[in-house]
């Protein structure tokens, strides 16, 4: 008998369309960087620790649960809220960790792990497995880890840690990742480690380990800013409350930003000044955005961002600013397409090595759209329109599985002539989980097709 072939179904796709003024309210969900590092401190500390306001995206449940797998008690008590039994430090785990899509995961996990007498496996997905680890690998190396790894420094590859000497240390790439895989290893290593940042990084990992108890000390240094601390010094649980993620309020704010009519206010969102190039670069733009209510979060300053539409004008965005807006160059390269003029982004090296090669991502899916664009081996300039002259849109734009690219494209088509389509939207669930439907609650036209 002859079978029927089982219908071959489309893999999926998201489109943006062009839409009204969008309008209303949302709160930011929870910091991804921040959600990471509170899971990491409650499994190294001794008690409980509990979560309010944690991210529920895809990475961060990577990350709990690889903290359940290294020993530690992790118990969702509800939405965002969950309970974190540490046991002073981490145990050897019985399976492969898998940190999913997670560079934050996987290299904050590696640090931490070094510290203690275990061998752990650790793999992702495609993505992840691309992404080098060599740059945490090879400071844990210089403390007195070892790995092994079928691909280079690549995932997957097992550690056996334990027995660290402390480490001064300036990574030549500027990355918190690694400042902070260095700290949490140090903390567990015999004297005294130091990273020396020749560009600050967000310090979230320094902020929260002081509010667990732990002594760290920063300093401006000749080389740069010093931040140094003891090893041995033990953690106590402590409650934490998770500011909203500046780098998922911005597509919404972007989207009023250059969608006609618009005003949005997204609230609670974390202004630590190392977060916060994103902003300062669209002020520069001429952008009507407003902060106020800025008030004290978990030791953090947040405050409520307002956005309404109106003209944007090109600027050039200084490579020294990168570090503090590393995950919001793909949204800013939308704005610069619905700004009057050029818009010239430096320093751009790290973009090529994120979840996917974003310079190059966003330099093609734009000039798919009829943007005019130039891609630099470190820079990416971007022509936009004038005002009443929407990009033309009408591209499938291919993401590599990138969450900030799917959204960021899926942005520019509320303005764009001709529908945007996405693919692999599934993604978008890793740092943003509720983006559509909050999205769609303002007036966007975005979705499943
Ligand atoms: C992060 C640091 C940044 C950023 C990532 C989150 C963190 O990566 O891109 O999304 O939480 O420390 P690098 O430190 O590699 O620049």
């Amino acid at each position: 008998m002859a079978h029927a072939s089982a219908p071959q179904s489309a893999p999926p796709q998201w489109r943006g369309l062009r839409s009204g003024p969008l309008r209303g309210r949302l709160q930011a969900p929870g910091d991804k960087s921040v959600s990471h590092r509170a899971l990491l401190l409650g499994a190294l500390a001794e008690g409980v620790t509990t979560i309010t306001g944690l991210l529920e995206g895809e990475d961060v449940l990577r990350t709990a649960g690889a903290m359940r797998a290294l020993g530690a008690g992790v118990e969702r008590l509800g939405q965002g809220h969950w309970r974190i039994l540490g046991r002073g430090g981490l145990s050897e785990p019985a399976d492969v960790i898998d940190c999913g899509n997670s560079g934050t995961g996987a290299r904050l996990i590696l640090g931490a792990a070094a510290g203690f007498d275990l061998t752990a496996t650790f793999t992702g997905d495609i993505s992840l497995r691309g992404r080098p680890m060599g740059r945490v690998l090879k400071p844990l190396a210089l403390m007195g880890a070892s790995w092994i790894g079928r691909a280079g420094d690549r995932l997957p590859l097992s550690l056996r840690g334990g027995k660290l000497m402390g480490l001064d240390y300036a990574p030549p790439e500027p990355s918190a990742q690694v400042k902070s895989a260095i700290l949490l290893a140090g903390l567990q290593a015999r004297g005294e480690t130091c990273v020396t940042e020749t560009t600050p990084t967000r310090d979230h990992t320094e902020r929260m380990l002081r509010s667990f108890g732990a002594e760290v000390e920063v300093a401006e240094t000749l080389r740069g800013r010093a931040v140094r601390l003891r090893g041995g010094q033990p953690l106590r649980g402590q409650p934490i409350e998770v500011p909203g993620d500046p780098s998922s309020a911005a597509f919404p704010l972007v989207a009023a930003l250059i969608t006609p009519g618009s005003q949005v206010v997204v609230e609670n969102v974390l202004l630590n000044p190392l977060r916060t190039g994103l902003f300062e670069t669209l002020k520069n733009m001429g952008a009507d955005l407003v902060v106020d209510n800025v008030r004290e979060v978990g030791g953090e300053a947040v405050g409520d961002v307002t956005a309404r539409y109106g003209d944007l004008q090109g600027v050039e965005v200084p490579a020294d600013r990168a570090a503090s807006m590393i995950d919001e160059y793909p949204i800013l390269a939308v704005a610069a397409a619905c700004a009057r003029g050029r818009t010239v982004m430096r320093g751009l090296g790290e973009l090529r090595v994120k979840e996917s090669d974003r310079l190059g991502l966003m330099a093609r899916g734009l000039a798919d759209c009829g943007v005019e664009v130039e891609e630099g081996a470190e820079e990416l300039t971007v022509t936009g329109g004038n005002r009443g002259r929407s990009p033309r849109g009408g591209a499938g734009v291919l993401t590599h599985g990138d969450h900030r690219i799917a959204m960021g494209f899926l942005v520019l088509g509320l303005t764009a002539e001709e529908p945007i389509l996405v693919d692999q939207p599934d993604m978008i669930a890793t740092s943003f989980p509720t983006f559509g439907e909050l999205m769609r609650g303002l007036g966007a036209d975005l979705g499943p097709i």
